[in-house]
């Protein structure tokens, strides 16, 4: 039976990210997959899950511009955990076209040769990622942006025809940094070095203190079209 996400908000409007975790990993074992970026918030969402169900399938999109940290993140969180996040790559034909089209690093140029970068890069491989998979979940927080205050914890997701959890919604930054303290959960580098948010390194800058945590990422663009099109289409 396709399940209801206004009921699964009222369900979980108050409840804890483990708990909405176990919920969706009991119910949909080996349906579920965790998207992850190596941020701050997939980490925690990465040592929840394992604490739970080790075998779920953690995923993330290389990009083939992320930063060095990143990579070696992903390696030193598989030792931690004995677990082998699976790597997306994107279409070589398609990259080769469009950086020999349009310049390697097109994305400066235009809004919409950024958003077409984004599509290969990221939102081509992450169709292959969640293929046959009917839970997908993430690290959003409502308090990263404006543009995210109007996700829930629980949200029908059309492209892919599943469900997109983010369990850390109503998390705040100062929550996220504890459970990582607390935990010993292995982090990217790069937040020690000023960077809260993080994706691909032509893209990202540091944020100095006391700025929006997301400025730095396509900074040269206005906050209005600041997502990549994963989430919150824009
Ligand atoms: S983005 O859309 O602007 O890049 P952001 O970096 O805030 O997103 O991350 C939000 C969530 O999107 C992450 O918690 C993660 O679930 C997913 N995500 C972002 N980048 C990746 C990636 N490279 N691989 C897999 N999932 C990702
Ligand atoms: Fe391309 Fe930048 Fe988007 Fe990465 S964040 S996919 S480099 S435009």
């Amino acid at each position: 039976m396709k399940e209801d996400p206004e009921l699964l908000n009222a369900l979980f409007k108050d409840k804890q990210p483990a708990e909405i975790l176990a919920y969706f990993l009991d119910k949909y074992k080996g349906k579920v997959a965790l998207g992850s970026s190596l941020g701050a918030e997939d980490q925690v969402l990465t040592d929840m899950i394992v604490k739970i169900d080790r075998k779920t399938k953690i995923f993330t999109l290389d990009t083939g511009r992320l930063f060095p940290e990143t990579y070696q993140l992903i390696e030193k969180t598989n030792r931690k955990y004995q677990i082998n996040i699976r790597i997306y790559f994107p279409d070589t034909v398609q990259v080769e076209k469009m950086v020999n089209e349009k310049g390697i690093n097109l994305f400066y140029e235009s809004i919409e040769n950024r958003k077409l970068c984004c599509h290969i890069r990221k939102i081509e491989p992450s169709k292959r990622a969640l293929h046959g998979m009917k839970i997908w979940i993430t690290g959003i927080r409502k308090d990263q942006s404006l543009s995210r205050f109007y996700n829930k914890h629980v949200e029908w997701e059309n492209e892919n025809k599943l469900l997109k959890i983010n369990p850390l919604l109503n998390w705040t930054e100062k929550q996220v940094w504890e459970y990582i303290k607390f935990n010993h959960v292995p982090y990217n580098e790069l937040h020690d070095k000023g960077f809260p948010s993080i994706g691909c390194m032509p893209c990202t800058r540091t944020v100095k203190p006391g700025e929006d945590i997301r400025s730095g990422r396509w900074w040269w663009e206005d906050a209005g079209h600041k997502e990549c099109g994963l989430h919150n289409r824009k």
